[in-house]
């Protein structure tokens, strides 16, 4: 009979102790995808023992690069061939959105690339319009065919003056990449100033990219003929270590969060206090401690420094054991709130129109099956569940997996009740 894992979380322990985060997933995807733009060995360091790593790195190779992760030493070494091949297929690229990211590179250093649209998580439409206008500007001609993006240029790509109706962070990552390598000089104005821009900005940088503006919403690039490869640390997975600190309100812990910059996190950490937890800095990270049932919070997700969208079920979650009603606005990916209907299955109080959801706070949900629709989704019920009464069993553990590295023993370190386990899916 056909199985599937599920995780199963028992609610109820108040969760203690400390916890590690790694690189940033949608950091080091990126940095992976940048190494394109050498020839030669890159080194990144701090590299998350996740799923997308491994399929970013089976593009790679695909891509005729030699890629070896070493999940103990967390570093991923790639080989960069003179001539990388340029086409990214479909299969991969459903799996992973952000196979994308490998445009720019490849168009910028072979001037070519066939990449499959994308697919990946069940959170909205997600256009490439930003990306294609970008690329366009540069002299890049684009079309699509047969479901894969083509993208070609005679010659060197020109820098140019572009900008965004958005400071959408992959569009903003394409056009950056595809600039380093540019005649002349590009500007990107309206651009993403996420800590993982930044990441791969100074990445770039030490490949001896020349960019200016970094971390401000205008970054000016003059173009230089070659680049050489690198070795960079990923920057601290702000998502996770966010995870965390709502794991610590929700079930009235006290967690400690290393290798993680609060910085980065500084609304979503604000929130927390304004629910009642105490959060201060340590020495590599900080310590949230709850001695209440949360107090509701309002939410508006934006483009960083804003809140984040990668937070927001986590944070409905926590308002739905609050005390009080909160509205949570969701400003970028639309259909986020179908996790809304799961989280319901444990009693939860939620009532979306269109971009807005009340959550009145219950004083108790009770453990059902749920099911993950996509990463944060996943992260969400894990939440909720460790609050629930009973047990709640998880479906859909994949898409956890694609964010969270060893999320069980992570979890049951901190003295959460849960366990993995395959249960027949007949
Ligand atoms: N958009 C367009 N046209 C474009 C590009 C974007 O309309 O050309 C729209 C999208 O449809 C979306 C919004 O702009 O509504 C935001 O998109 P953005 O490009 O900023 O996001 P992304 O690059 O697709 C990354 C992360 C997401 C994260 C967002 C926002 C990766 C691999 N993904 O997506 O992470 O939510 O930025 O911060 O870096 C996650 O980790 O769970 C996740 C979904």
């Amino acid at each position: 009979m056909p199985s599937v894992e599920v995780l199963r979380v028992t609610g109820g322990k108040r969760l203690a102790g400390e916890v590690r985060v790694p690189g940033a997933k949608n950091s080091v995807l990126k940095l992976m995808a940048a190494a394109l733009l050498a020839p030669g060995r890159s080194r990144i360091r701090n590299v998350p023992d996740i799923l997308d790593v491994e399929i970013m790195g089976e593009l790679l190779r695909r891509l005729g690069c030699d890629v070896h992760h070493d999940t103990a030493s967390a570093s991923v070494l790639i080989d960069v061939p003179e001539q990388p091949d340029t086409r990214a297929d479909y299969d991969l690229v459903r799996r992973m959105r952000a196979s994308i990211c490998v445009l720019g590179p490849l168009v910028a250093r072979v001037g070519s690339a066939d990449v499959a649209l994308p697919g990946g998580d069940n959170i909205g439409s997600r256009g490439l319009d930003m990306h294609i206008d970008g690329l366009r500007r540069m002299g890049v001609e684009v079309s699509s065919e047969h479901g894969y993006l083509l993208a070609h240029s005679q010659g060197r790509l020109r820098g140019a003056q572009t900008w965004l109706d958005f400071p959408s962070v992959g569009a903003t990552e394409t056009i950056l990449m595809a600039s380093v390598l540019a005649q002349g000089m590009t500007v990107i104005d309206n651009a993403a100033r996420e800590p993982e821009i930044v990441d791969i900005c100074r990445m770039l940088t030490a490949m001896g990219a020349h960019i200016d503006g970094i971390g401000t919403s205008t970054l000016t690039v003059e173009g230089v003929e070659s680049l050489g490869p690198a070795d960079h640390a990923t920057v601290p997975d702000r998502i996770v270590s966010g995870t965390w600190a709502v794991a610590a309100a929700i079930t009235q812990g006290d967690v400690t969060v290393l290798d993680s910059q609060p910085e980065h996190l500084a609304i979503a950490l604000e929130k927390l206090v304004t629910a009642g937890a105490a959060v201060d800095e340590v020495e590599g990270g900080f310590r949230v401690r709850m001695e209440r049932r949360p107090a509701a919070v309002d939410i508006v997700t934006l483009p960083y420094p804003g809140f984040p969208t990668d937070l927001q079920p986590q944070f409905i979650a926590l308002n739905s054991i609050a005390e009080g009603a909160a509205l949570v606005t969701e400003n970028l990916f639309e259909a986020r709130f179908r996790f809304v209907q799961e989280l319901a299955r444990l009693g939860a109080d939620v009532r979306t129109d269109g971009h807005h959801a009340l959550v009145r706070g219950r004083s108790a949900l009770s453990g059902a099956p749920v099911e993950a629709t996509d990463i944060r989704a996943g992260a969400g019920l894990v939440l909720a569940g460790l609050v629930a009464e009973g047990t709640t069993t998880i479906y859909g553990v994949g898409h956890l997996d694609r964010g969270y590295a060893h999320v069980v023993p992570a979890l049951a370190g901190l003295g959460a009740s849960v366990s993995r386990d395959q249960v027949s899916d007949a």
